[in-house]
């Protein structure tokens, strides 16, 4: 296998709904994926891992949820239920709030599947907190924020875990959905030390975290997974006619200067690094 991360696009196609859905291989043989997209993005999931690694029924080293929302987590359920003889795992990372908690403000059926679930992988499963510190498929990532519960507001998103890691000499950090509240803290721990050359923009690119977090991390390369619609903010009457913020957050990575920005409306992206 090659060093190279892998942005999934949604298994219908670039009109469809927007998802997250990372795999990262090195030449180490090793295999990570970040969150998988929704139920129906479990199978074309399992087809990128088989042709990625070459192997009937792929192995990854460890599989790192960012927070229970559908659009994350419900591959992996579907995956643990429905498909446990296609791909073998070691550990599944995360850091949930209770199913309470993630329903507070929204009626995403998600977590409430994912802790059915549990006790299909119990015996994989490491709760990261916020300063930890660890090594999977021979990359270090750093957990940067996990749930505060003390936010009331876009309680799930707020939820997301953020996590970075050096890999090829490069640093990138993953904000999974991660919200207006959740980033100024964020950027009040960090500050500049955020700064990193590549970034999974936050909630898909709108809606998420402030200018200000995005002007500490400072990156070159920017991950929208966000399918052409959503990249647009077109749902159907043309550019930026829509309630979708992607474009207000495309100007602010403009003035960044970013070297290029990556997103689903041209299918799976792949960087080798
Ligand atoms: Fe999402």
């Amino acid at each position: 296998m090659k060093n190279c991360i892998y942005m999934l696009a949604p298994y219908n196609g670039t009109s469809g709904r927007q998802m997250m859905s990372f795999i990262i291989t090195t030449d180490k043989e090793k295999v990570i994926v970040i969150d998988g997209g929704y139920r129906a993005d479990a199978e074309p999931l399992l087809k990128k891992l088989r042709e990625v690694t070459g192997r009937e029924v792929p192995h990854v080293d460890g599989w790192i949820l960012t927070h229970a929302h559908n659009d994350h987590i419900w591959a992996f359920c579907e995956i643990v239920e429905n498909h446990r003889d296609e791909v073998t795992f070691d550990e599944v990372y995360y850091n949930f709030p209770s199913a309470q908690y993630c329903l507070r403000s929204d009626n995403d059926p998600a977590p409430l599947d994912f802790y059915h679930d549990l006790p299909l992988f119990a015996d994989k499963v490491c709760i990261v907190s916020q300063g930890d510190r660890y090594r999977i498929g021979g990359i270090d990532f750093d957990i940067l924020y996990t749930s505060d519960q003390s936010f009331y507001e876009n309680s799930t998103n707020n939820s997301s875990t953020v996590f970075s890691f050096t890999f090829c000499g490069k640093k990138f950090i993953f904000l999974g959905d991660l919200g207006e509240e959740g980033g100024l803290k964020l950027l009040g721990e960090y500050g500049d030390a955020l700064k990193s050359d590549y970034c999974q923009m936050a909630h898909h690119g709108q809606n998420g975290v402030t200018e200000e977090v995005y002007k500490a991390i400072d990156p070159q390369y920017c991950f929208y997974t966000a399918p052409l619609w959503l990249w647009n903010n077109d749902n159907g009457k043309g550019f930026d006619t829509h309630i979708w913020n992607t474009v207000k957050t495309r100007r602010w990575m403009e003035k960044l200067h970013v070297a290029e920005s990556y997103n689903l409306c041209g299918g799976d992206v792949v960087i080798e690094l």
